[in-house]
């Protein structure tokens, strides 16, 4: 007879390896997802398991409880065992009929067997907005589904009181449903809106900051202290801030103030398409903790949300960011009439920028990490659709009339813009390193979002001869 152990071992090697994987990860030994179905059965056949919640579930529970005494780790097992049949009831068709996914070899033998052992992770989510929200879905879909994370997912609410009187927090409990930020997607059964900061990051081992940047460094202010010493944290936002001594990456805000480990995850990722399961990628920036990565892809990856690693946190950050300056530029020009080719033009120039930028202030930065999701990917998507583009368009159908503060209030319904923002901050670092003439699209979309030039200037900044840094970095591109 085999133990619970040795059934645990034969179901993850049938289980399908459909985790996303790093750069440096294998492309190659894909596994059809259809083969772990077909093998998931034939074990289920052999062991009366059937998935809780069926009519005979009750077998489940039994011949769980008569393995129990069985090993020292068996409820870790029995944890695990749960979690492979649980997945029935949410494996979404993309899921299991993804057909040509490339699914990879993944970590599930060694990897998962040892995580059985050891405590499950607790994922906490700090924001809830139109993003934070659908980072929360994918978080609980992959918690429900992997032993290795505890089920419940619990996300810090900016608390709002709704039109109809009722708290955010309680209607997200009562419906699953974030009503203002995503409406009509459901969040998962295993999320828990949190209006209470303290309580919402609690015994957290990994904590998902997604809020507009410009509230992380009164969130870090209140987190310090609360936190547990060995979490590890990600940040979804896109943004910077200014400091003193110059630019502060919000990773780097997150990791100085709180005295963690901090990652990213950016790509070409409107929350929306990605709420309805639609295909799309993104890429983690890693500092030099390759095992955590590979814990952040977990968290996230699904076959319709394939996530990577690369070892380039500020090169992945300030991809994220400093598109949305391009996206205002993009924007600027479809209210002026402009055509594809202006647009075309705008996104070349603008990530040339992003590039340089980059590059002079972060010599570390890899090339390659432009061509990744986080790089031309969500360039391109955010100068297409988003909310940068939206706002910008209209303020240049406006003449500039109208200021980007009232368009945003009035267009956005609560979501905030970036892009006017990190311009200023940018401008703020250009001026006072006297490189605004090496960065004449940066320059101008600050100047066109503070009115001192009109949105037509945006396809005549290039008049202003670029001037070449001293010591500009070479781009091997
Ligand atoms: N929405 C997207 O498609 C998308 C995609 C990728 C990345 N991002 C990035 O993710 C980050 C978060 O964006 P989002 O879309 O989740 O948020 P959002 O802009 O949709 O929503 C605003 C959020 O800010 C909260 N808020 C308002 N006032 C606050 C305060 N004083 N303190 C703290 N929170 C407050 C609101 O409750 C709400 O949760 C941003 O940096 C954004 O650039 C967004």
């Amino acid at each position: 007879m085999r133990g619970p152990r040795a059934f645990a071992r034969t179901l993850c090697r049938g289980a399908p390896a459909l985790w996303p994987r790093g750069r440096e990860g294998a492309r190659g030994g894909s596994v059809v997802a259809g083969a772990k179905n077909a093998q998931a059965q034939q074990l289920q056949q052999q062991t009366v398991l059937v998935c809780p919640g069926s009519p005979s579930s009750s077998s489940f529970s039994s011949s769980a409880s008569s393995s129990s005494s069985s090993s020292p780790s068996s409820s870790a097992v029995l944890l695990a065992l749960r979690k492979h049949f649980l997945p029935v009831s949410f494996h979404t068709a993309a899921w299991d009929m993804a057909p040509g996914l490339d699914v990879g070899s993944g970590t599930r033998d060694g990897g998962l067997l040892n995580s059985y052992e050891a405590e499950p992770d607790r994922v906490a989510v700090i924001g809830s907005g139109n993003w934070g929200s659908v980072a929360a879905r994918l978080a609980a879909t992959n918690a429900r589904r992997l032993p290795y994370f505890q089920d419940e997912v619990r996300v810090w609410v900016y608390e709002e009181k709704l039109s109809n009187g009722e708290l955010l927090s309680d209607v997200i409990n009562k419906t699953q449903e974030n009503v203002k930020y995503l409406p009509n997607v459901k969040l998962g059964p295993n999320v828990v809106a949190d209006p209470n900061l303290e309580t919402a990051v609690k015994n957290a081992t990994m904590l998902v900051f997604v809020m507009p940047h410009q509230f992380i460094e009164g969130i870090c202010q209140k987190l310090k202290g609360k936190i547990r010493p060995d979490a590890k944290a990600i940040s979804l936002i896109k943004g910077m801030e200014m400091g003193d001594d110059g630019p502060r990456l919000i990773s780097r805000e997150i990791s100085e103030q709180l005295g963690i480990d901090c990652s990213v995850l950016m790509g070409a990722n409107i929350a929306n398409e990605i709420a309805v399961e639609q295909f799309s990628e993104a890429t983690v920036g890693y500092r030099d903790d390759k095992e955590t990565a590979d814990k952040w892809v977990q968290v996230f990856g699904t076959p319709y949300f394939q996530v990577t690693h690369v070892q380039d946190v500020e090169g992945v950050e300030l991809c994220g960011t400093l598109k949305n300056i391009v996206a205002i530029a993009a924007g600027l020009v479809d209210g002026l009439g402009m055509g594809n080719n202006t647009k075309a033009a705008i996104m070349r120039i603008g990530l040339k920028e992003m590039i340089l930028f980059s590059k002079l202030l972060f010599p570390s930065v890899q090339d390659a990490t432009f061509f990744e999701s986080c790089g031309i990917a969500d360039l391109i998507t955010t100068c297409l659709g988003g909310r940068n583009r939206k706002v910008a368009d209209a303020f240049s159908k406006h003449g500039g009339k109208r200021s980007f503060d009232e368009l945003e209030v009035e267009l956005l319904n609560g979501q905030k813009l970036q892009g006017v923002l990190t311009a200023k901050e940018v401008f703020g670092l250009l001026k006072a390193k006297d490189w605004e003439e090496s960065f004449p699209l940066f320059s101008t979309v600050h100047a066109i979002a503070t009115r001192h030039l009109p949105p037509s200037a945006i396809v005549e900044y290039s008049e202003r001869a670029p001037r070449k840094i001293v010591g500009t970095p070479e781009l091997h591109l």
